[in-house]
């Protein structure tokens, strides 16, 4: 059965020529998969192409993507008191280990434009608490080159403690993993619950100027998932609210091993995943009963991820609970859940407000209007999540300190 999409086109800005060019050919390229897998591709599939896509997806063509010129603003672009918050916390961790043994580091998961790195390290380097190595794991050449030339114009003189990585090292480390808004960036599929559990596959056929025209297909569950179907099946029936049907959601897939991996590098220290989305209860909702899926161009949010391919993001909210029952599985310690408001507050962000000397009275209104769009409900600071994961840690970390919600997982 094909389901339509809407027609956003009328709303939204137009594309320049480069970029048409660009998107036509990652059309191409899907359309190309789609003929040769029998009419129909995943979701899942669609949303790796659409993004990934060598030289061509979302985070590997050379587009702005972050900022004002871009397609959405995150939390390390708003205001560096977000990565000195960070910073308190990894040096928190940092001093732990480091008592008993040497060479720490930290490892960064799709650092963007290397902003988040950047503050970090400056506030670290005031605090004389510099980790050995800050890896940088990035799957999108094109941010890896803005990444190098932000650093090296910007901290030229710790440039040498920043190695990128192409995959998890070999040698496990001791220390922090970060992850900021990189779950939510992982390829999902969307099912449908009704009278029982179909997935959303992505098909094409051309429009009336032989342009491609991708549409919803509903199909069998694939094979990856008819083996979590069961396990699926019970976590729908713990829900307190029953999902009024059909209820259209997302699965990301890729979390248990994500994690599984993370779990298996890190010797000692801390995983911290910062991102938007819920605990499971809250995620299967019946208010979300078209799913959480939504798509950011030139700042505006629409639910059409057939739109511009390449050209757009693509993001999915993240369930909270699989993250934590995975680092269970996976023998990590889950040390904190909270919001990022209550985060960034056990980090200290009150003291660096009160720290912040200017006459300028334009400049305090800015911090105040950036620190507001962090912590307000209503803006970053409910939506948003804080995640610890740990593996040999005594001390409770500073930035579950102020209020602790595991309870809700
Ligand atoms: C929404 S951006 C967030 C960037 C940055 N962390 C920030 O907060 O500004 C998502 C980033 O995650 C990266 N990413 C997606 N999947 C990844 C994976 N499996 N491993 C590492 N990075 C990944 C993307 O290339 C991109 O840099």
């Amino acid at each position: 059965m094909i389901v339509d999409s809407q027609d956003y086109n009328s709303n939204l800005p137009q594309p320049d020529e480069i970029a048409l060019k660009l998107s036509e050919s990652l059309q191409e390229k899907i359309r190309l998969a789609i003929t040769e897998s029998g009419g129909s591709i995943s979701f899942e599939q669609y949303m790796q192409m659409a993004l990934y896509e060598p030289g061509l997806g979302y985070y590997s063509a050379g587009s702005s993507k972050f900022g004002e010129q871009g397609d959405f603003v995150t939390a390390p672009e708003i205001s560096p008191l977000f990565s000195r918050c960070i910073a308190r916390q990894c040096q928190q961790v940092l001093s732990e280990i480091s008592s008993s043994k040497s060479s720490c580091s930290i490892l960064e998961f799709g650092p963007g434009t290397g902003t988040m790195a950047i503050d970090i390290m400056l506030e670290l380097a005031r605090n004389n608490t510099l980790p050995e190595t800050y890896y940088l794991l990035e799957p999108s050449a094109d941010l890896r080159q803005r990444q190098q030339s932000n650093i090296k114009n910007t901290i030229p003189q710790l440039e040498e403690r920043f190695v990128w990585l192409d995959r998890l090292p070999e040698e496990r480390i001791r220390g922090v993993i970060l992850a900021n808004e990189v779950i939510d960036a992982m390829p999902v599929k969307r099912i449908v619950i009704d009278s029982d559990i179909q997935e959303y596959a992505v098909s094409c056929d051309f429009g009336a100027k032989g342009e491609t025209r991708f549409q919803w297909l509903k199909t069998d569950i694939d094979q990856d998932l008819k083996s979590e179907l069961q396990e699926l099946q019970e976590m729908f029936d713990t829900l307190r609210e029953p999902l009024a049907t059909p209820y259209i959601t997302e699965i990301n897939c890729n979390i248990k091993p994500w994690v599984n991996s993370l779990s298996d590098v890190l010797d000692e220290g801390l995983i911290l995943i910062s991102d938007y989305g819920y605990p499971r209860q809250e995620y299967f909702h019946p208010q979300r009963h078209a799913g959480t899926l939504i798509c950011h161009y030139r700042h505006q949010v629409h639910d059409d991820p057939f739109l511009y391919p390449g050209l757009q993001d693509i993001t999915a909210s993240v369930e909270f609970t699989t993250v934590a029952e995975a680092a269970v599985d996976a023998g990590l310690h889950v040390s904190g859940f909270t919001t990022q408001a209550h985060f960034l507050i056990g980090c200290g962000l009150d003291q660096f407000v009160s720290e912040f000397e200017s006459d300028d009275v334009a400049e305090r209104s800015k911090m105040t209007q950036q620190v507001s769009k962090l912590i307000m409900p209503g803006e970053m600071g409910e939506k948003f999540k804080f995640i610890g994961l740990s593996k040999n840690l005594d001390n409770q970390l500073c930035g579950f300190s102020f209020i602790d919600q595991r309870s809700r997982l």
